[in-house]
């Protein structure tokens, strides 16, 4: 057996030492001679695994009192329908910063069910870059501020806060959620998708300030309101019982290896590296984002023509550097390199960029 450094953007590489405690534990978790899949969700032992990856969560990210965290199913796509049918209220009206593709995404859904104001979009000057605040046109009566911190598919990446007074702000953390500290206080609500930084498909994360938490909008199926899934502690169903337990044993492993400090480290360090060598030759590797929304997740550049990026992809996967092909609607090449992305795949990367381009 080989194991390769999957630079996929999700789902996403997983820690080694993780999949090797899930085989582990997979025909019988701790002694009880079955499975955690076989296990109901609402028996003890379950209950244990479901406590302690919220608790390491809260923990891993400060997350004070007066927040809910919920485990929920339908990926970040279900959340671009729940914040606004539980968040619009009577006025119907919210904020959208388009940043790229997940953007539109949200925004396109949010229009379901009320009015947005599209208060920002991403300028391309030539470089693709994040508008400064100043230019932003908020709504005064917006519900919510709606943002992605990390646009998967550009490599686009706030790396501020955007300031919203009293109006909510809205985060869709799926590609870069415990990639490094944030202030959850910042936040109204939060959510993630759990397959890149948090785990397995299967699971999505909301973290949502108490006040939030209110009714939704008229005939809103009850699964779909926070307010139900708060007051059953995610359980109003059966939820995703083994990505939640995935997700607990990623958390674990983070906590283990120094917690938000080390991942920040650790991750600064990869996307350094690999914008070195895409700076050093940037008639060959052709970023288009502006130096100061460069993604540290998504590392995404071009080559000069088709043919060169698929001889590169191709050399590439034969070094076991795999899946860096750029995402269907944008092309070119992405490396995503999210926290378990060893920092021995991106030297190999690394490596590779160098030795291909001074072939060419
Ligand atoms: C920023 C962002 N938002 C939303 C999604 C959609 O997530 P899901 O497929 O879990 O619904 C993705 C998936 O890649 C993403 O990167």
């Amino acid at each position: 057996m080989q194991r390769v450094f999957n630079f996929n953007a999700g789902p996403g590489m997983l820690p080694e030492d993780v999949l090797k405690q899930a085989q582990a534990e997979m025909l019988d978790w701790h002694g009880t001679g079955m499975s955690i899949m076989e296990m109901g969700h609402r028996g003890s032992h379950f209950q244990k695994v479901a406590e302690e990856a919220e608790a390491d969560l809260r923990e891993l990210m400060a997350i004070p009192k007066n927040y809910h965290v919920l485990f929920l199913a339908g990926g970040a796509t279900a959340q671009f329908a729940m914040v606004p049918i539980n968040l619009f209220g009577e006025n119907k009206k919210a904020d959208y910063i388009d940043t790229g593709i997940w953007s539109k995404k949200a925004i396109a859904e949010a229009k379901r069910y009320g009015t947005v104001n599209v208060a920002a979009e991403v300028t391309k000057n030539p470089l693709l870059a994040i508008p400064a605040q100043k230019d932003w046109k908020l709504d005064p009566q917006a519900a919510y501020v709606h943002y992605t911190p990390n646009e998967t598919i550009e490599g686009i990446e706030f790396h501020w806060v955007p300031q919203t007074g009293n109006i909510p702000l809205v985060a869709d953390m799926s590609s870069m959620i415990l990639s490094r500290p944030v202030n959850v206080n910042d936040y109204g609500v939060i959510y993630a998708g759990a397959q890149k930084n948090i785990g397995q498909a299967g699971i999505t994360l909301v973290i949502i300030r108490d006040d939030l938490v209110k009714d939704a909008l008229p005939s809103t199926p009850l699964l779909y309101s926070y307010k139900v899934e708060v007051e059953n502690k995610s359980f109003y169903n059966t939820p995703p019982t083994y990505s939640w337990y995935i997700a607990g044993l990623v958390l674990a492993w983070m906590k283990r290896k120094g917690g938000l400090k080390y991942f920040t480290e650790l991750n600064n360090r990869k996307a350094k590296k690999l914008y070195a060598v895409i700076d050093a030759h940037s008639d060959f590797y052709i970023n288009q984002v502006d130096v100061n929304s460069r993604s540290r997740m998504n590392i995404s550049f071009d080559l000069p023509t088709p043919e060169l990026t698929a001889e590169f992809l191709e050399a590439a996967a034969k070094r076991n550097l795999v899946n860096l092909k750029g995402h269907r609607l944008a092309g070119g090449v992405r490396a995503s390199v999210y926290n378990a992305m060893p920092e021995e795949g991106v030297d190999c990367l690394v490596e590779f960029m160098q030795e291909f381009v001074k072939k060419k």
